[in-house]
């Protein structure tokens, strides 16, 4: 079997187990991303009465095509479950986020939520995190973040959804509760794809045909 015939395997086969988590009459946050692309058809086969808020327009708008019940972002009230994907699984339950460009959003679903699930497949485990960071930053404040972190590009991509340049960050990551600490002080960077073990309830990884859960709330 080809590599990515393997990881998209594993992408359903964690999504499988993370769409039984979801309980009738629950609000429930839903990432972006090719992992979650496998959930919302796996959600939406469970026909649940759920409501959901998406992190972003094409979750929103794929979620909506099957049937889900949507609530527009932000969240009007705590979530029950959010479930999202990761680019990074880093040790201590360090994620990193934001490969898609969702991360402001993301972040704030997955604090609204009062458990929050991290899926996906087994190569987005790593021995440490590593470089970039996404970021969304101040479009007024793009030169200013720069000069202050020094490594920073700029996606060649639209704004985000709430305005936002989509940028990412170079620069060694060190301690990870430091640079998130960090980059949570600089006024322009809006939000960053480094998010605490705190935030997370539960790591669902696929690792061949099984469900390896590296983190768990229950
Ligand atoms: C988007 C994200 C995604 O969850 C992350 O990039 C993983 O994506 P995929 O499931 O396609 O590998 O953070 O902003």
């Amino acid at each position: 079997m080809f590599e990515t015939d393997a990881i998209e395997r594993e992408k359903q086969t964690v999504t499988a187990a993370a769409a039984l988590l979801v309980s009738d009459g629950q609000r429930v946050g839903l990432g972006t991303g090719s992992t979650v692309a496998y959930l919302l058809p796996a959600l939406a086969a469970r026909e649940l009465d759920i409501v959901c808020v998406a992190t972003s327009p094409a979750t929103d708008a794929a979620a909506r095509a099957l049937g889900l019940r949507l609530e527009p972002y932000p969240p009007a009230a705590s979530l029950d479950i959010a479930i999202d994907g990761a680019d990074q699984i880093g040790p201590g339950g360090w994620v990193v986020k934001g490969g898609g460009g969702a991360h402001r959003r993301e972040k704030r679903v997955a604090q609204a939520a009062e458990r929050f699930v991290v899926i996906a497949s087994w190569n987005k485990v790593v021995a440490a995190l590593a470089p970039p960071v996404p970021l969304e930053l101040d479009p007024d404040a793009v030169d200013a973040v720069t000069r202050e972190l020094g490594d920073v590009t700029l996606r060649d991509v639209p704004p985000s959804p709430d305005g936002g340049v989509i940028a990412d960050y170079g620069g060694p990551i060190g301690e990870p509760g430091a640079l998130a600490e960090r980059l949570d002080d600089i006024p322009g960077v809006l939000a960053h794809g480094l998010f605490e073990p705190q935030l997370t309830s539960d790591v669902l990884v696929g690792r061949g045909d099984d469900v390896v859960v590296l983190r768990s709330q229950r």
